[in-house]
């Protein structure tokens, strides 16, 4: 990575958490996002400490085929990525658990190199418990985890050459296209001639596999959804009255995204201390996520108009997912 040593006072060699204004852009996102019309919340939101878990419930369920083909994927393809690229520090954007990120470390450890490792994620705790495991699997890589929300400015931590930036499990489609620009671009400008982005991505498929994989039978992401809500009333004081709320996600073929909203029940007002009343119509939507899906020309769109190409494919054989390794441009 380019060496600024922006991240010095954040990383040092020791754990440091640094969490960036986390409660006031809470705040003023909520008050911006429910004052829309229809209504919104950030996906970033579902990820305290219980989203978090959820989330990792949800990677286990039969429906939801995303990180169990992402991972057979990189098992298939990490000594030609590593071989390629020959890292002596991954970064990973929005790591969670990290569970897949044991393929690429042993495989750098293999080859040879593995200096460090960055994980970098909003959901604190989370991250926390995170690289308290790493640090126990991999006691001679450098963890070094950075509590940052990758959707606002953020700096990546000077670390050996050549570095692996990953982003997996199609967090990338939780983004617009002009918000995964914006964050593509910056991490485009940090990378050095001979690092590269390593990219996971849910592609387009039969609309009935992507609607059971945010339906799921057991509920779950349901409980995932409804979190957000729990989370306003736990760190907001505000009120909102959960069991009220119906989980709704649907596939649209034209926009290529799963659209995720909480739907109320009845009509009633909601208290956010800090922000104020807020009424809420019987059938109203709170939307919650996007979840995009790709193809090959609308992700080569979105990393060209970030100054990254592309360098290897790699689609899964059944369509259902791709990782894409890339190379900044500048
Ligand atoms: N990479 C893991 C986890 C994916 S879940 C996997 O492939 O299974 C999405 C992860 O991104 C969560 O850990 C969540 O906390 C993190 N995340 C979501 N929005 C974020 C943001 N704006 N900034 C930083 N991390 C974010
Ligand atoms: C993290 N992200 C890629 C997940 C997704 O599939 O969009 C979050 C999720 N939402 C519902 N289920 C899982």
């Amino acid at each position: 990575m380019k060496n600024d040593n922006r991240l010095s006072d954040i990383v040092g060699g020791t754990p440091a958490y640094t969490v960036h204004r986390p409660h006031q852009p809470m705040v003023r996102d909520v008050r911006h996002g429910l004052a829309r019309s229809p209504k919104q919340l950030s996906p970033k939101y579902f990820y305290d400490e219980r989203g978090s878990e959820l989330f990792e419930e949800i990677t286990q369920l039969p429906e939801y085929y995303l990180t169990r083909a992402e991972r057979s994927l990189l098992e298939q393809r990490i000594a030609e990525i590593i071989a390629a690229v020959r890292p002596c520090s991954l970064v990973e954007l929005g790591a969670g658990s990290a569970t897949k990120t044991h393929i690429i470390l042993d495989e750098m450890r293999s080859s040879g190199c593995a200096e460090c490792y960055v994980p970098i994620d909003v959901s604190k705790d989370f991250l926390k418990a995170t690289a308290t495991q790493l640090r126990a699997d991999y006691v001679d890589v450098q963890i070094m985890p950075v509590v940052s929300d990758i959707t606002e400015p953020f700096a990546l931590p000077p670390v050996a050459s050549p570095t692996l930036v990953a982003f997996l499990g199609s967090t990338i489609g939780n983004f617009s296209r002009e918000e995964a620009i914006r964050l593509l671009s910056h991490i485009a400008g940090e990378m050095g001639p001979t690092d590269r982005f390593l990219l996971g991505a849910d592609l387009i498929k039969d609309p009935a596999i992507i609607n059971r994989a945010y339906n799921d039978s057991q509920g779950v992401t349901a409980a995932f959804n409804l979190n957000v809500l729990e989370r306003l009333n736990r760190e907001l004081n505000a009120n909102f009255p959960v069991s009220d709320y119906e989980h709704h996600a649907f596939y649209s073929s034209e926009h290529h995204r799963v659209e995720m909203h909480l739907i109320a029940r009845r009509t009633h007002t909601v208290t956010i201390p800090e922000i104020g009343e807020i009424s809420f119509e019987k059938g109203e939507s709170i939307r919650t996520e996007l979840s995009y899906k790709y193809d090959r020309p609308i992700l080569e769109d979105i990393l060209s108009a970030s100054g990254l190409s592309i360098e290897k494919w790699m689609p899964a054989d059944d369509g259902s997912f791709a990782l894409a390794l890339a190379r900044a441009e500048g």
